[in-house]
C-alpha cells in the first residue's frame, strides 16, 4: 500500500501501518498496549473488562494463594490455566504466586491468547490450542490489507458459527482437580435452545456479549466501516481496585441485569391473610441465571409486604454488610437463587479445592420454544408465601451479589484478602423484578398479579 499523510484517518492521529508494510512480530503481538494504536476502541473496552483484570482480581490473587497453600502446591497451573494463560503459556509463572511481578502484557485473559486460537480440543479448563505464529486471527472475512500485522478469518471467531461458543466455553466451564464440575456456563448453553443450530434460534456466547455497531476495526487507511464488536462483557463481577473503566463497567452490568429476570408478583385473598405468588424467569440469559460463579454468587428474593405502612410481612430483607447466609438462619422463607456448595463433611464450601458437592437452585434456560417439544423444560420457576394479615402494598425486587460477603470475610479471616476491599463489592437489584403491588394498581383487571399476566 502506498503511504502518505492521508493514512492517518479520523482523530486517531497514528502514523503507524505507514512503515512500508512493517509487520508487528509475535512477540510484539502479545502485548495488547501494542494494539492500542489502530484499534483504540478495542483497547479500551477490553481495558475495562474482567478479562484485562483476572490476574489482577484481588480475590482471584487472594483465592490462588490460600489453595496453593492449603494444597501444598498441589494446586498448581489450575487457577492461571484460565486466569493468566498467556503468563503460564510463556513459561513465566507456573503457579500464580509471582504475578504481582510479572509484566502487565502477560496478565488477563489477553487480545493475543483469543485471537491466536487455532482449535478447541475439549470443553472445559481452556483445552485451547494456539498457533503461535503472528497471525491475528477473527470474524472479518476480508481484513483490509496493511494492517499491522497478518490477519485471518477464522470461525472459531465469528459470532454467526457455533463453534464460536466453543472458544469462550472452553475456559467458561471448571471442573476442579476433585472432578467437581463448579462453573457450566458452556454445558447450560449447549442445552439450551440458544446452540439450536437453527436462524431463528442459534445464539452464540458472542452474539450476546459482544453487542455490534457499525465503525472502523482499525483507525487506519482505507479500512471500511462494518460490524465491530464490544469487548468490554460485562456480567456480574466488578473490579474494586483501581481500574480503567470502573464506572461504566458497572452501569453496564446494570444496564443488562434489568433485562435478564421477568417477575410476576400476585396477591390472592385467602382464608386468614394472602398468599403472594412469585413467578421469576430467566428471559434474556443463554444459560441459567445466575451462571458461571454461581457458587460464589449470592442472589436472593426480596418481598415486603404492609398495611397502612405497617409491615406484616417480610422476607429477604438484608442490610447491604450483611452476608446473605446470617438471612438463611434467621429467614425460613428466604428464596435464595444460585448454587450452594458443600464439602465432604456437608459443611459450607467457600473454596474451588473443597467442593464436593453442588446443589443447584438457579433459574433454568429455555430449552425449546414449544411446551410440545420433549425438551421443553418451563423456565419459570414459582414460589408461594403465606401471609397472615392483608396487606395494601406488596414490594418484590430480586438482589445479586457479585460475590458473597462470607466467602470475603473467610478470606479475610486466612489473612488473604485486604478487608477496606468488602466495602466496595455492589448489590445489584435486578430492575424487571421491582414489582409492587397495590389495590389500585391491580384495578385494571383484578386478576391479582402485576404486571397481568392475561
Ligand atoms: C477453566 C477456567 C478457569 C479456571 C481453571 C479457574 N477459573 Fe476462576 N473464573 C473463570 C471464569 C470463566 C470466571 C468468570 C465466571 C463468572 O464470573 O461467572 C472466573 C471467575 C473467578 C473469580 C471471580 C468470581 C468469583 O468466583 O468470585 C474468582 C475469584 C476466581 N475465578 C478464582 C479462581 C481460582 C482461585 C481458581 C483456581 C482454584 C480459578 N478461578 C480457576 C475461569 C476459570
Ligand atoms: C498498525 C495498525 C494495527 C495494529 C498495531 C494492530 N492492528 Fe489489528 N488490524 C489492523 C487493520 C488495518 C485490520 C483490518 C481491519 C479491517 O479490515 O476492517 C486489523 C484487523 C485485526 C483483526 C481482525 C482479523 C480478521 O480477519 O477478522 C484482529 C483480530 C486484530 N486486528 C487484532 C489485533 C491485535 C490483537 C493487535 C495487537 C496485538 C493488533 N491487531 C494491532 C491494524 C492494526
Ligand atoms: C482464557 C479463558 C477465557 C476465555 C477464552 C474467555 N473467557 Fe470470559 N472470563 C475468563 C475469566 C478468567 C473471567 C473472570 C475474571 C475474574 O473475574 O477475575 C472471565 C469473565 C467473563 C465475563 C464476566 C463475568 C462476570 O461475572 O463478570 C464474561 C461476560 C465473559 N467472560 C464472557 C466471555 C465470552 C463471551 C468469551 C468468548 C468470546 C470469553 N469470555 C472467553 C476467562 C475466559
Ligand atoms: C475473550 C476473547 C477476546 C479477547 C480477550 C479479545 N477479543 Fe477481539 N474479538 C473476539 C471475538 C470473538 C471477535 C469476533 C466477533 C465477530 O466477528 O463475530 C473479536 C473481534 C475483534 C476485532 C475485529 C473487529 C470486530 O470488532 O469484530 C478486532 C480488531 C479485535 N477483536 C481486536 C481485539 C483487541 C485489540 C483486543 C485486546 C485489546 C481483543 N480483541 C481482545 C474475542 C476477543
Ligand atoms: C441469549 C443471550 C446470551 C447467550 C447466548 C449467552 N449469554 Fe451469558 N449472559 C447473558 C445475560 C443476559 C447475562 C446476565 C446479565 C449480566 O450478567 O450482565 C449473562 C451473564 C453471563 C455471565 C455472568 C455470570 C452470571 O452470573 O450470570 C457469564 C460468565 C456469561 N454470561 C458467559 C456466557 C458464555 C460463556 C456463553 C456461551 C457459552 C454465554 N454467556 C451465552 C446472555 C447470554
Amino acid at each position: 500500500m502506498r503511504c502518505n499523510l492521508a493514512c492517518v484517518v479520523g482523530l486517531a492521529l497514528v502514523a503507524v501501518g505507514c512503515g512500508a508494510g512493517e509487520k508487528l512480530d509475535r512477540a510484539a503481538l502479545l502485548d495488547p498496549t501494542a494494539c492500542q494504536q489502530c484499534h483504540s476502541d478495542h483497547y479500551r473496552e477490553w481495558s475495562g473488562s474482567m478479562h484485562a483484570y483476572a490476574a489482577d482480581d484481588p480475590v482471584f490473587l487472594a483465592m490462588n494463594a490460600r489453595g496453593q497453600r492449603e494444597t501444598s502446591g498441589a494446586l498448581g497451573d489450575f487457577c492461571v490455566r484460565c486466569h493468566a494463560p498467556m503468563a503460564l503459556r510463556e513459561g513465566l509463572t507456573t503457579d500464580g504466586l509471582n504475578l504481582a511481578d510479572l509484566p502487565q502484557a502477560y496478565k488477563g485473559v489477553t487480545c493475543y491468547f483469543c485471537h491466536n486460537v487455532e482449535a478447541v480440543e475439549g470443553e472445559h479448563n481452556n483445552p485451547l490450542r494456539l498457533a503461535n505464529d503472528a497471525v491475528m486471527r477473527g470474524g472479518i472475512a476480508n481484513p483490509a490489507r496493511g494492517a499491522g500485522h497478518e490477519a485471518a478469518y477464522s470461525p472459531l471467531l465469528d459470532r454467526a458459527e457455533p463453534a464460536a461458543s466453543g472458544v469462550c466455553g472452553a475456559c467458561h466451564d471448571v471442573v476442579t482437580p476433585a472432578g467437581v464440575h463448579l462453573e457450566r456456563s458452556f454445558e447450560e448453553w449447549r442445552g439450551s435452545l440458544f446452540a439450536h443450530e437453527t436462524q431463528a434460534e442459534l445464539q452464540t456466547c458472542v452474539r450476546c456479549h459482544m453487542p455490534g455497531r457499525d465503525g472502523l476495526a482499525a483507525y487506519v487507511e482505507g479500512v471500511p466501516v462494518r460490524r465491530v464488536h464490544d469487548h468490554a462483557m460485562p456480567g456480574v463481577d466488578v473490579a474494586v481496585t483501581e481500574w480503567p473503566e470502573a464506572d461504566a463497567q458497572r452501569a453496564a452490568i446494570q444496564r443488562d441485569l434489568d433485562t435478564t429476570v421477568f417477575a410476576v408478583l400476585c396477591v390472592k385473598r385467602v382464608l386468614g391473610g394472602v398468599e403472594l405468588r412469585v413467578d421469576l424467569e430467566d428471559f434474556a440469559a443463554g444459560h441459567h441465571f445466575p451462571s458461571g460463579a454461581a457458587h460464589d454468587r449470592r442472589a436472593w428474593v426480596e418481598l415486603r409486604a404492609s398495611r397502612a405502612g405497617r409491615t406484616v410481612y417480610e422476607t429477604g430483607v438484608l442490610a447491604a454488610d450483611r452476608p446473605l447466609v446470617a438471612l438463611e438462619a434467621e429467614d425460613p422463607d428466604l428464596w435464595r437463587i444460585g448454587d450452594r456448595v458443600t464439602r465432604a463433611d456437608g459443611s459450607p464450601a467457600h473454596m474451588f479445592w473443597d467442593v464436593a458437592a453442588v446443589e443447584s437452585m438457579i433459574l433454568p434456560v429455555p430449552t425449546a420454544l414449544s411446551p410440545q417439544d420433549p425438551a421443553y423444560v418451563d423456565p419459570h420457576v414459582v414460589r408461594t408465601f403465606q401471609v397472615d394479615d392483608v396487606p395494601d402494598r406488596v414490594e418484590l425486587r430480586v438482589h445479586v451479589r457479585p460475590i458473597g460477603l462470607d466467602v470475603l470475610d473467610d478470606l479475610v479471616a486466612s489473612g488473604d484478602l485486604d478487608p477496606a476491599l468488602r466495602a466496595r463489592f455492589p448489590t445489584f437489584t435486578l430492575g424487571a423484578t421491582e414489582v409492587v403491588w397495590t389495590p389500585e394498581a391491580d384495578d385494571r383487571d383484578g386478576d391479582g398479579c402485576i404486571p397481568d399476566v392475561n
